[in-house]
């Protein structure tokens, strides 16, 4: 398992989603935007995640297009991830989002659509849309973010389709270990946002040693632990030189005991939002 960049997880729908890829959080439109996407797509990233929200489609569209041309490849070889927006939950709303979205990328469907925040009261009539979307073809999977627990048993009450993946902030310092067995109870793949918590836990003292241990850079541990964990990975970096970096993790495997003491570092500890704290 994991062994190489392109491999992929077969989702409970049949889809094939790639373990690894890159996300862009945070990046403006413009140059170093679009470089970082086409660096990915040139060294072999075969997914990419994108929101509404990061108000960056246009340049994340123009490297597809670029990227794919490059490097010989078609879109279907591509795994192109987009949210729908909290303001944009409901039903029609949500259906409008997605045309705009892909539009803006400049695409004919997204391979996997999710709900960006499990907002209160709003989240149910946008897994409808997202239902009708994915039985009229329109996406390859749908899924959530953020969605804790009891999020996504009250979705499920009334859902048609079970959600393929739930993406949650997820690095050695926030293991959502009872988010995770749910999840694998049912068939949901679960996908960590903020994986290397956005560069906090570079000098963190067990994590180094581990590294050393491996002649391999903490971000590699980490991402490797989240491949060995059954959990995709889609760390941002802009940076060539670290693209590949993060990328360089198939050519080793941590120990039982390794992959213990990266779990037991766990404090529960968020960096971004609390799901069931959210006022926006
Ligand atoms: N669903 C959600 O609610 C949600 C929330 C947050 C993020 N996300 C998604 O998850 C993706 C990843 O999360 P993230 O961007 O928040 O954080 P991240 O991937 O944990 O960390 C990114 C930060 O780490 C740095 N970095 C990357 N590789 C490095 C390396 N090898 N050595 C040293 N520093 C390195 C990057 O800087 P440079 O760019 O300068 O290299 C950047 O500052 C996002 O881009 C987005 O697609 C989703």
């Amino acid at each position: 398992m994991n062994k190489y960049l392109q491999d992929t997880v077969t989702l409970h729908n049949g889809v094939n989603m790639p373990w690894f890829g890159i996300g862009v959080f945070k990046v403006e439109e413009g140059p170093e935007l679009v470089n970082a996407v086409k660096f990915a797509i040139k060294h072999g990233y075969r997914s990419i995640d994108t929101a509404a929200i990061y108000g960056n489609e246009e340049s994340v569209g123009q490297a597809i297009r670029e990227g794919m041309k490059e490097a010989g490849i078609s879109r279907e070889e591509l795994f192109v991830t987009s949210k729908v927006w909290n303001s944009d939950l409901g039903y029609e709303t949500t259906l409008a989002a997605y045309d705009l979205t892909l539009k803006k990328l400049g695409l004919d469907y997204f391979d996997l659509y999710l709900i960006h925040w499990p907002v209160e009261g709003k989240y149910k009539e946008a897994w409808q849309a997202l239902e009708t979307l994915y039985m009229h073809g329109k996406v390859k999977a749908i899924g959530v973010s953020n969605f804790q627990v009891h999020h996504l048993e009250d979705l499920m009450k009334d859902a048609e389709v079970i959600p393929m993946v739930n993406q949650v902030e997820y690095h050695p310092k926030l293991t959502q270990k009872g988010v995770q067995l749910y999840c694998q109870e049912h068939g949901i793949q679960l996908e960590a946002w903020s994986p290397l918590m956005q560069g906090q836990l570079l000098d963190h003292p067990v994590l180094k040693e581990i590294a050393d241990q491996y002649n391999k850079t903490v971000p590699q541990i980490i991402l490797r632990w989240d491949l060995q964990n059954g959990v995709v990975t889609i760390p941002k970096s802009t940076k060539e030189h670290r693209i590949v970096e993060n990328s360089s993790i198939f050519d080793f495997t941590l120990t039982v005991d390794d992959m213990e003491r990266i779990n037991s570092l766990n404090e529960n500890h968020r960096i971004g939002p609390d799901p069931d704290n959210i006022d926006f």
